[in-house]
This record gives C-alpha cells, sequence and structure tokens, in this order.
C-alpha cells in the first residue's frame, strides 16, 4: 500500500498510550476486542495494534485463495506474518475462513473444464486443505470460520435454504458437517464457528439457527456462532441483535462477533465502491449520521456486555476507515483514515470502562 506523507509521519509517532489502557482493557472481564488486519498493519501499526486489540483476524490472507490458489501449491508468507506477529505479542488469532463460495480456488471444486468434481474428489481436496493449513497454526490460532455464507440471501427459499454454491452442488449440506469434521480432525482444541451476515434478520437468522441445530443433532463438533455484525447506521435494531444472540445462545456456548461496523450508507459494497480510496480524508458525516452511529455503536454494544456469558470475541472488520472494505465515504470503524480513535471509540471504551 502507498503511504502518503501524513501517514507516515503519523506511523513513526510513538502510538497514543492511554492510561486506562485500550480496548481490550476496556473490556477485560467481558469478552476480547479484535480486529481484522493484514501484514501492512503489523508491520506498521503493531503498537496500536497490541495496545488495542487481544484478538486478530487475517483480513484476506488465510483465505483459500490466498493461502492454496492452486491445487498444493501453499503461499504462505502473509498468514504467516500475521500469525508470527500474533505470537511475538502474545494475541489470540481467530482463522479466516476455510470454506467460502468466494476467495477459494475452483480447483477444490471443478476440474479444468470448469465441470464439478465427484463428491470424493472434493472431500479429498477440502481435507487436504483443511488439515494443511489448521495444522499450521495450531499452536496460534483459537478459534477457526470453519464455513462462510451458506446460507443464500433474504428472502431465504424454506424448501432450500442453502446457498447453491458449486460445493453445495456437488454435496448439498454435508459438505458443511465434513468440513466441520475435517477441522475437528486436525484441531480439536479449537473452537469451530459457523459465520454469516444478516444474522440478526428474523428470517435468516431463523435458517442459521436451524442449519446449526442440525448440525448439533448430527454431531457435528460445532462449537459456535459468527454474526459477522455488518450493521449500517439504522438497521438491524439493537432489539433484532438481543434476540438472536438469545436463540442462538440456547443451540451453542460461544457467540462471537466478527466483523462489525456500522456504515453510513445502506446497501451493498459495489453500490458506492467507487468512493473508496481516493481520496485519503475522513468523511464528512452530517451531525446526525455521526450521533446516530455513536448511539447504536452504544447500544450493540449494551447488548454484547448483557450476552458476556456466551459471547467471549468482539472484533472489527478493518482496523481504520482508510482500510474499510466498505470504502472511507462509510466511515464505519472506530478508527480514522489516519488511525486515530473517533468519538465512538471513546463512547464504547467508556461503557467498558464503567460498566453502565
Ligand atoms: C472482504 C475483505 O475485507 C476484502 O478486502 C475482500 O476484497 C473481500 O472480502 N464477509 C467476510 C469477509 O466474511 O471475508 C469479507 O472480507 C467481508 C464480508
Amino acid at each position: 500500500m502507498d503511504v502518503p506523507f501524513f501517514s507516515r509521519r503519523l506511523l513513526r509517532r510513538p502510538w497514543k498510550r492511554y492510561p486506562e489502557g485500550g480496548l481490550k482493557d476496556a473490556f477485560k472481564g467481558y469478552f476480547k476486542i479484535g480486529a481484522s488486519v493484514s501484514p501492512w498493519h503489523v508491520r506498521h501499526l503493531g503498537h496500536m495494534i497490541s495496545f488495542e486489540f487481544n484478538s486478530l483476524t487475517a483480513d484476506n490472507a488465510m483465505k483459500p485463495s490466498s493461502t492454496e490458489p492452486q491445487k498444493g501449491r501453499f503461499y504462505w508468507e502473509k498468514a504467516d506474518r500475521i500469525a508470527n506477529f500474533c505470537r511475538r505479542k502474545g494475541i489470540k488469532l481467530r482463522g479466516h475462513t476455510l470454506m467460502w463460495h468466494k476467495q477459494i480456488g475452483s480447483w477444490m471444486y471443478s476440474d479444468k473444464d470448469g465441470s464439478l468434481l465427484s463428491k470424493e474428489e472434493f472431500y479429498a481436496n477440502m481435507k487436504e486443505h483443511i488439515f494443511a493449513i489448521v495444522r499450521r497454526f495450531k499452536d496460534i490460532v483459537y478459534a477457526w470460520d470453519v464455513v462462510n455464507e451458506a446460507i443464500a440471501e433474504i428472502p431465504t427459499n424454506p424448501d432450500q435454504p442453502l446457498r447453491e454454491s458449486p460445493m453445495w452442488q456437488i454435496a448439498g449440506e454435508e459438505f458443511i458437517y465434513k468440513a466441520f469434521e475435517y477441522a475437528h480432525e486436525a484441531d480439536p482444541d479449537a473452537l469451530l464457528f459457523y459465520n454469516d451476515y444478516d444474522e440478526a434478520n428474523p428470517e435468516k437468522s431463523k435458517q442459521i439457527f436451524s442449519l446449526v441445530k442440525r448440525m448439533k443433532e448430527a454431531g457435528i463438533p460445532i462449537d459456535g456462532i459468527g454474526m459477522q455484525g455488518h450493521y449500517d447506521i439504522y438497521s438491524p435494531s439493537p432489539e433484532e441483535v438481543d434476540h438472536a444472540i438469545s436463540r442462538y445462545k440456547t443451540l451453542v456456548k460461544h457467540i462471537h462477533i466478527t466483523e462489525l461496523d456500522l456504515r453510513i450508507h445502506p446497501g451493498d459494497p459495489p453500490e458506492w465502491q467507487e468512493q473508496i480510496r481516493e481520496p485519503m480524508r475522513n468523511a464528512s458525516l452530517s451531525k446526525k449520521e455521526e450521533e446516530q452511529q455513536i448511539q447504536r455503536y452504544v447500544d450493540f454494544f449494551r447488548v454484547f456486555m448483557k450476552h458476556a456469558d456466551v459471547i467471549d470475541c468482539v472484533s472489527f472488520w478493518n482496523l481504520g476507515d482508510r482500510d474499510s472494505w466498505l470504502g472511507v465515504a462509510n466511515s464505519p470503524l472506530l478508527f480514522d483514515v489516519y488511525y486515530l480513535p473517533k468519538k465512538s471509540y471513546f463512547a464504547i471504551k467508556n461503557l467498558g470502562l464503567f460498566r453502565s
């Protein structure tokens, strides 16, 4: 990443170390606080990261297309850089992700002509991939998003709620079960999660609940549900999130908020992705938008704290607004484009510190 002059200066400055500690300290006793990062971040922002967070996720470096883009050809460098940083600093790493319909080499499920593999071939590929990555990071990864986003978009069809991905076409729901079995075999100590978005939407959460229930009933080693938490400043309501967590926790002992951010502009990223990189300036939000965002961050954290018996980690997706996959214009995170804390940072931190 090209680093403009202003940030080069900023990055050299020692990170402000608040006497009360970072976010991770404010929420001690509740849950870990995490963020997704790239090798660039751990290299340039190590002091800030280790001050604020006690859980990290690789934003792209551990996805199948990054680690094994072609069958048997592994590229570990980026993932290793993040894992080694965690090892050095004693930060826990969440593994993301083993099976997803995106960012995965097509070799996993199809041959050179594009025809789908047999179930046996697909399972052999899946097992080989899962074993390689899970075993490599066994010492540092404490939780894996084993399967990501396997349920279809809303409105879901109650008769066929799963996403019709190539993996599903080959093996149906069973591929999800197999992925968990392989991951468990490769590392029996890791916590294994099913991770998805729109997870607080009443319709989608019903489908997530049923899938996990079926898995539990079939004896599949699943420990938790990952709620991505890609919300906007209008929806979902804190009550919907509260309700979804209350339901999920009747099934699983662990819930992680895995990819929290609160976008200003509702809708899918591509619609405004144009605005992403340029200029590297903080977005100008209206007073109303800013206040709404802060209020909702606080409301969601209150819900998470209420469910701290089952939520053991709350992770943000990306570090500062300049990195967000949603673009700078959405200003969705707690740190701005200069990695300086925003008002929402202090609002949330105070909530943890004063436990109100
Ligand atoms: C995103 C990354 O942040 C982007 O850099 C990449 O181009 C696309 O993927 N849900 C997930 C994450 O589970 O893996 C996605 O990450 C964001 C949505």
